[in-house]
């Protein structure tokens, strides 16, 4: 009888130690998940501006901002890629639509410098190395 109390008990330990581990685990890849999120460039979100919530509404919820905001576009060309996005199943108010092509040729238009992606820390790592080889005579 005391050998199985000491048993259970031993058992109810472990779980113990087994929940206190995994709750370990989840809360450093929270930490990891909030870490890489802060790292993220202001280059990957949609810019201020009037139609900004309503470009995050109906332009997010397939692909993230960075699609987006690598393009470079004539009015013209935003107009097409809206209603493309609208057939594909974007969910946009037709009295939204000009103002999210304005929004969209206004902050992504062919006017704009070149999107710059951004680089992880072994790439700037990469870049730097080779700049330094170069500038080597
Ligand atoms: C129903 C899902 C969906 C929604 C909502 C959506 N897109 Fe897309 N979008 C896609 C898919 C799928 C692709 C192609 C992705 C790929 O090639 O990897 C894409 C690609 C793009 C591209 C890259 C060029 C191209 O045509 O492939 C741009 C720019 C773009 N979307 C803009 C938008 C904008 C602006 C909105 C909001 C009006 C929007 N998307 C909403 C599905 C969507």
């Amino acid at each position: 009888m005391s050998r199985n109390m000491s048993l259970n008990r031993c058992l109810l330990s472990r779980s113990v130690a087994n929940a206190i581990r995994a709750f370990r685990v989840c809360a450093l890849l929270l930490c990891a998940a909030l870490a890489a999120r802060a790292q993220s460039s202001p280059n990957e979100h949609l810019p201020a501006g009037d139609a900004k919530e309503k470009a995050e509404a109906a332009c997010l919820t397939c692909h993230e901002a960075r699609i987006i905001v690598q393009q470079r576009l004539t009015k013209a060309a935003w107009t097409k890629e809206m209603d493309k996005m609208v057939k594909w199943g974007a969910e946009v108010d037709p009295k939204d639509r000009d103002a999210l092509i304005d929004y969209f040729s206004a902050n992504f238009g062919t006017d704009k410098s070149l999107y710059e992606a951004p680089k992880t820390k072994i790439e700037s790592k990469n870049v730097e190395s080779k700049t330094k080889t170069k500038s080597k005579p």
